[in-house]
């Protein structure tokens, strides 16, 4: 591995692990994006899988929300659809629109036509090359967050095609082809955990995994289709990591509407629950305290619409409600490209402020 400058804010880190911190880490999903002008400017110019696929341009737009804010971590600028990708697919990411797969599977005979064991390094090398120039540019500022998209939600694109409110082709195929699903998932996984470790050799010091669309399952069918692959992974980077004798890599999973599997959720291998809006922080707390994992979470994005007085107000509810060990602040959900930059400002530096208070008290 590359000799990287030694990290100089290990907040994330230590709250991740529930050790002791001085103020509570703060970062927010989707801080890098179009509610940033300087965003837009590098997307007037380059396409968005350009922008992943250029080290370069990738590093500087990861770095962007770090000059403006006071973030605890980064996160590298990427897509959770790359998977698919390596995998054979086509993705475009069409404005306004989101991403379209010109050629989604149809019948599970054609999973046989996907890349059945992809040369990661090859196919993903972008990102990993992105990672190494980004993780050397922070210079240890704040640790580097590396993420995967999850096995159901990398499926529920490559079935439906694109976005979707119901995803009710990709969980039709849960229901007509059981079996050739959990193929299907078993290869996300298997790619997932080598792709995840790779970012790690790379100089990710965090991983996350998103399950976007836990949320559109019942609790048996997230079980069965969501539940024992997110463990795997967990599961397996952990071993693989361990075997190449590196530590101290926390994992967070957000499972976004899993609320109904915390308990499940809690008992595998992550180290940190990210939650959405939905649930109650000290609810959340009381069902994984047992298991002693620090929680991630959960501002509804949509204060951000709010005044200045009102993100405060809340973000400082949310903040007590947590407590001061084993939590990072986050939002619920990613930035909306239509949000105000100052508002995740006022975010940011309420969590700073209120979480020192807190922990003085
Ligand atoms: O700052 C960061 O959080 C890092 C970058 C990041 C992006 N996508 C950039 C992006 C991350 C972590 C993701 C993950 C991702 N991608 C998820 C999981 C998180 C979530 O939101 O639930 C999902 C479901 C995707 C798939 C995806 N990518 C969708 C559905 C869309 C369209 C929606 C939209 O906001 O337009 C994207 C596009 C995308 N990914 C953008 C960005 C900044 C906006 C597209 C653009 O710049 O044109």
């Amino acid at each position: 591995m590359t000799d990287f400058p030694s990290l100089k804010n290990d907040l994330l880190i230590r709250a991740a692990y529930c050790e002791e911190v001085e103020r509570t880490p703060v970062w927010a999903m989707r801080q890098a994006g179009r509610y940033l002008k300087e965003f837009q400017e590098v997307r007037a110019k380059h396409d968005f899988f350009t922008v992943c696929r250029t080290p370069e341009l990738a590093c500087e737009v990861t770095l962007q929300p770090l000059r403006r804010f006071d973030l605890d971590a980064a996160i590298i600028f990427s897509d959770i659809l790359v998977i698919p990708q390596a995998l054979g697919m086509e993705v475009q990411m069409v404005p306004g629109k989101g991403p379209v797969f010109p050629k989604p599977l149809i019948h599970p005979n054609e999973i046989k036509a996907l890349n059945q064991d992809p040369d990661i390094d090859k196919e993903l090398g972008y990102v990993f090359d992105a990672i190494t120039l980004t993780r050397k540019k922070l210079e240890g500022k704040v640790p580097l967050i590396g993420f995967s998209g999850a096995p159901w939600t990398l499926m529920a694109y490559m079935v439906e095609g694109g976005s979707s409110a119901t995803f009710s082709k990709a969980r039709a195929w849960l229901f007509q082809y059981p079996e050739e699903s959990e193929l299907l998932l078993n290869l996300l996984t298997n790619t997932i955990i080598k792709y995840l470790v790779n970012q790690v050799k790379a100089g990710a010091q965090t991983l996350q995994v998103f399950e976007s669309h836990a949320g559109i399952l019942g609790s048996s069918t997230f079980a069965k289709f969501s539940l024992q692959y997110l463990s795997r992974i967990a599961s397996g980077v952990k071993k693989e990591l361990s075997d190449l004798g590196i530590s101290r890599v926390p994992l967070i999973v957000f499972a976004k509407g899993a609320h109904y599997a915390l308990e499940e959720l809690s008992a595998t291998d992550y180290d940190v629950i990210s939650l959405d809006w939905t649930i109650d922080p000290k609810r959340a707390r009381e069902i994984s305290s047992a298991k002693g994992k620090a929680l991630q979470g959960n501002l509804d994005p949509a204060v951000l619409y709010g005044s200045p007085d009102s993100i405060n107000c809340a973000t400082k509810r949310m903040v007590e409600a947590f407590g001061a060990r084993g939590h990072i602040a986050n939002l619920g959900h990613g930035m909306y490209p239509d949000l105000k930059p100052e508002s995740l400002k006022a975010f940011v530096d309420t969590v700073h402020s209120a979480s020192q208070e807190c922990i003085k008290n």
